[in-house]
């Protein structure tokens, strides 16, 4: 999508938006085009009762003695209540009303006592616009041509036009970065396997940001029995990338991400049943967030130095895959009993944080991981679970959640349910009790997180996928954890 910013003035044709704020007042520009086509817009927006209520849109075609083809008029809501987030989900629901048209012009007239500056705002809903055209439409070839959108380009009109091109520029180096993880979680496994993830990313260096990948052979000498084990049913080889982007000075602390990429699970031996299997193919989520949120860091230029590890396999069963019963020793010594095939996620993450501590010292850790199905039974798909050993952190990723509205809850971990992980036979197995699956899972974690270390533990299996549209995302891979990501590091270690 093309976006630019002109100053403020009528366009004279083609397709236009133009905001009006609680109350029904269209701001100045919006009063220009409707004296100029005889009152048009005021007609129509008092026979749908159109006060400016948010989200609210209205269409009027052909407007008399203009060339304007199609004008929306879409409801900001209060002046007030103004927010970039607010009018970003404005753009999204734009975009419903405009995809048709291959080029439209959006108004922003002033609006007085907004919450938050003008420039954002004009760059927020031209991110929303795009953000909500996504769509993966690769494997499609006979869909017809009318069916498909047709918008290209947005020319956003505002007088904050020179802030609005440089607030845009930031969003559209993260905004990138969810669109990567989105098409990531939407590529089916027979396409990205551990080697072609590995391979998208190792195509990712470059303009300072770096990237390793470490194969079996590297695995099997440090010892990486955990990952190794999940990995061994399947005929790809398992992967780890490590991507290091140092935009702040040496001295500086080192932030990590760690991701789950498992390309496909099965289960493997302890199969998963046949329905709804096919949605494992997402659960390589958690390494897509920090895939698409490394390309969001290096396209900005984050001032961070950020490491990042994605460990991919796929969890196949095969003559040659782990059974349930099968002791492992992961890279840091620590024994397993793997009760269950299908409790993979915990068994990469084992050796993939022990690999970034081990090398990368970091202060803090953030991994994230499509985990468990009981975080999905416990918080649905409007929260992420937060697991931590550290409440300064865990405030912190809370409050960059809510700001962009991909919000976490904190559930607990603590000894009680670490107890619950400890084998007869082993130093832990990779299975709880019934009950709190997704704590367990995160008790499991805590295992390998080395004293002094703040962790958090982001389980994003109820966040990564949507049956429905999201305001501002259609059905599909949402891209959650990349803004939320993002606005942390910009919260916490640029400002
Ligand atoms: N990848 C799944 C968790 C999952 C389930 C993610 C549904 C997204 C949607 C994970 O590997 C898994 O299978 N977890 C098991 C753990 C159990 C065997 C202890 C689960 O949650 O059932
Ligand atoms: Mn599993
Ligand atoms: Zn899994």
């Amino acid at each position: 999508m093309k976006v630019s910013f002109a100053k403020l003035s009528r366009p004279a044709s083609g397709a236009v938006a133009v905001g009006v704020s609680d109350g029904g007042k269209l701001g100045k520009t919006g009063q220009i085009i409707d004296r100029s086509t005889g009152g048009a817009l005021w007609a129509a927006m008092k026979a749908a009762k159109h006060t400016g209520q948010s989200g609210k849109t209205l269409t009027v075609y052909a407007p008399p003695r203009s060339k304007l083809t199609k004008v929306v008029v879409i409801g900001l809501g209060k002046a007030k209540d103004m927010t970039a987030q607010s009018l970003e989900e404005a753009g999204a629901i734009l975009y419903g009303a405009l995809s048709k048209e291959a080029r439209v012009t959006i108004v922003i007239d002033d609006i007085k006592n907004a919450a938050e500056d003008g420039g954002d705002l004009a760059a927020a809903i031209a991110s929303g616009v795009v953000l909500k055209s996504y769509r993966f439409d690769k494997y499609r070839t006979t869909e017809k041509a009318s069916a498909k959108p047709k918008l290209k380009s947005i020319a956003v009109s505002s007088n904050a036009f020179a802030d609005a091109r440089a607030a845009y520029k930031v969003r559209e180096a993260v905004n990138a970065g969810v669109l990567l993880t989105r098409d990531l979680v939407s590529e089916p496994p027979n396409v990205l396997n551990p080697a072609t993830f590995s391979d998208l990313a190792k195509g990712m260096a470059g303009d300072g940001l770096k990237v390793k990948e470490i194969g079996r052979k590297d695995m099997e000498k440090m010892g990486m029995g955990a990952l190794l084990g999940v990995a061994q049913g399947s005929i790809t080889e398992p992967k780890m990338i490590v991507f290091e982007w140092n935009g702040a000075d040496k001295n500086d602390p080192t932030v990590a991400f760690v991701g789950k990429g498992v390309t496909f699970d099965s289960g493997g031996i302890s199969l998963k049943p046949g329905a709804g299997m096919w949605d494992m193919k997402w659960d390589m989520g958690g390494a897509g967030v920090v895939t698409g949120l490394f390309k969001a860091l290096a396209g900005r230029k984050a001032k961070v130095n950020a490491v990042g590890i994605l460990g991919l396999v796929e969890n196949m069963p095969d003559a040659k895959a782990q059974r349930p019963g099968d002791v492992v020793t992961s890279a840091d010594g620590q024994t397993i009993e793997v009760l269950n095939t299908d409790a993979e996620g915990r068994l990469v993450l084992a050796d993939a944080l022990w690999y970034v501590q081990e090398h990368h010292k970091p202060d803090t850790i953030v991994d994230l991981a499509t985990l468990t199905g009981a975080i999905i039974a416990a918080l649905g798909e409007h929260y992420a679970g937060l697991f931590s050993n550290d409440d300064e952190l865990s405030t912190q990723l809370q409050a960059a959640g809510q700001s962009v509205n991909e919000r976490l809850w904190r559930m607990p971990v603590g000894p009680e349910y670490d107890k619950m992980i400890n084998s007869p036979i082993a130093d832990m197995k990779n299975l709880g009790g019934r009950y709190a699956g997704a704590t367990t899972a995160a008790q499991f974690l805590q295992r390998f997180i080395r004293k002094g270390t703040a962790w958090a533990h982001l389980d994003i299996a109820g966040v990564t996928w949507s049956e429905g549209s999201t305001a501002l995302a259609p059905k599909g891979g949402t891209g959650y954890g990349v803004r939320l990501l993002d606005r942390f590091v910009a919260d916490q270690y640029e400002s």
